[in-house]
């Protein structure tokens, strides 16, 4: 905002001509009525008044516009929290002014339609939070009530109520890091460790990992090929396990009975490698797939199906991989299966390696 003005003298310059032309006439109406009209002195008195009005109202035309004007500049300064305007301009240009207010204004337009925007954003999440919160915590205070009421008395219900008391607060654990995950990337507070590593590797840990929970759906986690040699990567190590985990976890959720989830790693471009989740399950239909990476974002919305998610895994993915300056894509057919993949920075090779390079 601190720029410099145009100093404009129209107004001035108009109103002296006025001035002058009105007062001019007078003078000459009262010397031809005293039969002393010359006009010389007509010429002279004209300019003298031309050129004193000139003086006057400009200089008042300075100090009022400056005074208000100036306040006004002073009061924008201030809300956009900028220093303050410099000394020297003084301006008469209410062009300028205006252009300046107009943009001001449209500034704060989009500013606070950014911040309704946010404001609608976190009204939704919080009240997506506290409903993700309430199902697992009514659960858990279902069973407590009833072991309170007698239930513990039988050994047995007491166990077992305990149990699903304790899945219910696991629940709630899982949801809460979520969130935890979700609030850190948002706020950009997640600083990524980058190391290289073998994606291979880390790939079948995850399937390790979750192993138990594939065999109960008897559910195949396998690899598209043999990989003999390690595929080195650069990025997070243990965000990446996170985004495999999550969509490990998913291929197997919303697989079918009997099914595969199968991961293969190929060569992109150059420098990139990209990793694909594949299953057979039972897939997304198109019309949810663009708000699938959504936080809370559900295909099923009742809370009650066997499945219970946060909703908030493939948000954290697309986070990561985005954190990673990555790309993550999605293609799926309702009832045949998913695949999502995303890219990886490869390490580079170093010359020693190059020569077996170009059997890989
Ligand atoms: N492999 C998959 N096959 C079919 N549907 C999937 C798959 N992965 C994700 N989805 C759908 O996308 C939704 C969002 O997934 P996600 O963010 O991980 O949430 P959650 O698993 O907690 O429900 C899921 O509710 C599910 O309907
Ligand atoms: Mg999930």
């Amino acid at each position: 905002m601190a720029e410099n003005f145009r100093k404009s003298y129209r107004f001035a310059y108009l109103s002296s001509s006025y001035i002058t032309i009105a007062s001019t006439l007078l003078m000459g109406v009262f010397l031809y009525t005293q039969s002393h009209l010359n006009v010389f002195f007509i010429l002279g008195y004209s300019i003298v008044c031309y050129a004193i009005c000139f003086v006057i109202i400009q200089y008042r035309v300075e100090k009022f516009i400056y005074r208000r004007v100036r306040k006004i500049y002073d009061d924008i300064e201030m809300l956009e929290g900028g220093g303050t305007i410099d000394d020297s301009p003084v301006t008469t240009d209410m062009r300028t002014l205006i252009k300046e207010v107009e943009k001001f204004a449209k500034q704060r337009k989009t500013e606070i339609e950014s911040l309704k925007v946010r404001e609608t954003y976190r009204k939704e999440f919080m009240g997506n939070v506290s409903h993700e919160l309430k199902t697992p915590l009514f659960t858990v205070q279902g069973y407590v009530l009833t072991l309170l009421d007698g239930a513990m008395n039988n050994p047995e219900i007491l166990e077992k109520y305990l149990n699903r008391a304790s899945k219910g607060v696991e629940r709630l654990i899982y949801i809460v890091n979520d969130l935890d995950m979700i609030t850190k990337l948002e706020t950009g507070d997640l600083n990524l460790t980058y190391t290289n590593f073998d994606i291979v590797e880390l790939v079948q840990s995850v399937f390790d990992l979750f192993e138990m929970k594939a065999a109960k759906k008897n559910i195949a986690l396998t690899f598209d090929m043999n990989y003999t040699s390690p595929i080195l990567v650069h990025a997070d190590k243990e965000r990446i396990q996170q985004v495999l985990s999550n969509l490990v976890v998913n291929s197997i959720k919303y697989g079918k009975e009997d099914g595969t989830t199968e991961v293969s790693i190929e060569d992109l471009i150059r420098n990139k490698t990209i990793v694909r989740v594949t299953d057979n399950g039972e897939g997304i239909a198109q019309a949810h797939i663009p708000r699938l990476f959504e936080r809370f974002y559900r295909v099923d919305k009742s809370g009650s199906r066997k499945e219970g998610g946060s909703g908030l895994g493939l948000a954290i993915v697309k986070h990561i991989i985005e954190a990673h300056h990555e790309r993550i894509y999605v293609e799926s057919d309702y009832r045949v299966g998913s695949e999502f993949s995303f890219t990886l920075e490869k390490v580079k090779k170093f010359p020693v390696v190059d020569v077996s390079a170009k059997t890989t």
